[in-house]
C-alpha cells in the first residue's frame, strides 16, 4: 500500500518510522511518502493560507499550494504505477472514524492525507478531487486538533495493522473491540497475563481451567458487561442475528430486554429495573 501525506509539518508524521507502521515500511509493506506543502509555495513566505471570504476569524488554506501538491503526487503515483488513489481529508465536521472505515480504506492501494491546519482547506479543492478519486472526508473524535497530522498518525495505524502480514499473528484483531466477527462488533473484555497473583490480587479462574468453551463464554460475558457500561449504543445498535442464546441470557442479567418494535426484530433496549450493576 503507498500512503502520500501532503502537510505543513512534515516532522510531525516523524512516528510513522517508529513500531508497527515503522516495520511495515522498512519490510516494503507500506510506501510512505511525506511531502511539505511550502514546496508548492512561489513567495518569499512560502504563503499558504488567507483570509476567509465572507469574514470571520482565522485563515483557509489556499488552492493553489494544495492544487499543484496533489497533482504532483498524483502524477508520481501513476507513473510508478500505483493504481487507485483515494484522498483521505481529515476533519471534524468528516464522518466518524471507525474499525469499519479502517477496513474499508485498507483495501485501498493508495491513500492521500490531506491534514489541514488553521481553519481548514479551501473547499473548492475537494470537490476538484473529488471528481477523479473517491474522497474520505474524516473525524477521528467529537473535539478540535489545531490539525491534521495527529489525525493522519492514528487513521494509518488503524489502516496498517489490517493489512496482510502487518501484524506478527493475523489472527490478533480478529478478537479486538468493534471486530465484526467473534465479538458482534462489541468492546473486548479485560485480559490477563502471569503472574497469577499480583498485590494480592488473582486472575479469574476460569482463565486457568484450560477449558475453551468456559473461557470462550467468559469473555463473551465480560464483553457483553464492559460494553453494557461505556458503550450501550453499540449493543443497542447490535445484530440480533451475532447474539447467542447465552448472550441473550446475559444481556438480560445486565438489564436488556428484546424490543418488540426494534428493527430488525429482537434488537435490545435497555430495561430500568432490576439491573445488574
Ligand atoms: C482547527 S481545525 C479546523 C476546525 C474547523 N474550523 C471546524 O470547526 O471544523 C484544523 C484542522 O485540524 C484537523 N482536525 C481537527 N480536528 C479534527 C478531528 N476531530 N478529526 C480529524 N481532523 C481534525 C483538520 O485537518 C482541520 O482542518
Amino acid at each position: 500500500m503507498r500512503l502520500d501525506v501532503v502537510t505543513i509539518f512534515p516532522e510531525y508524521l516523524e512516528p510513522l518510522n517508529v513500531s508497527l507502521v515503522g516495520k511495515a515500511r522498512a519490510r516494503g509493506r507500506l510506501d510512505v511518502r511525506v511531502h511539505d506543502l511550502r514546496a508548492w509555495t512561489h513567495d518569499r513566505h512560502n504563503t499558504v493560507d488567507d483570509t476567509p471570504y465572507g469574514g470571520g476569524p482565522g485563515m483557509v488554506m489556499k488552492t493553489g499550494p494544495w492544487g499543484e501538491a496533489l497533482d504532483t503526487v498524483l502524477a508520481d503515483g501513476y507513473e510508478t504505477g500505483t493504481g487507485g488513489p483515494a484522498l483521505v481529508v481529515p476533519t471534524p465536521s468528516g464522518r466518524p472514524f471507525t474499525q469499519e472505515l479502517a477496513l474499508h480504506l485498507s483495501g485501498h492501494p493508495w491513500l492521500i492525507f490531506t491534514p489541514a491546519r488553521y481553519e481548514g482547506i479551501d473547499r473548492r479543492v475537494v470537490d476538484e478531487y473529488a471528481t477523479r478519486m473517491p474522497v474520505y472526508e474524516v473525524s477521528i473524535g467529537d473535539y478540535v486538533l489545531a490539525g491534521g497530522e495527529a489525525a493522519v498518525l492514528v487513521i494509518t495505524e488503524a489502516v496498517a495493522r489490517l493489512l496482510p502480514g502487518v501484524l506478527g499473528n493475523a489472527e490478533s484483531h480478529r478478537d479486538d473491540s468493534f471486530a465484526p466477527g467473534a465479538m458482534a462488533g462489541l468492546l473486548e473484555g479485560p485480559v490477563y497475563t502471569k503472574p497469577p497473583v499480583w498485590r494480592d490480587r488473582d486472575i479469574p479462574e476460569v482463565l486457568l481451567s484450560g477449558h475453551h468453551g468456559r473461557i470462550a463464554r467468559w469473555r463473551r460475558d465480560e464483553t457483553l458487561r464492559r460494553t453494557t457500561a461505556n458503550r450501550p449504543d453499540l449493543i443497542e445498535r447490535c445484530a440480533p442475528g451475532t447474539l447467542d442464546k447465552k448472550d441473550r441470557e446475559m444481556l438480560s442479567i445486565l438489564g436488556w430486554s428484546p424490543d418488540p418494535d426494534g428493527e430488525p426484530y429482537g434488537r435490545f433496549w435497555r430495561r430500568t429495573d432490576g439491573v445488574e450493576e
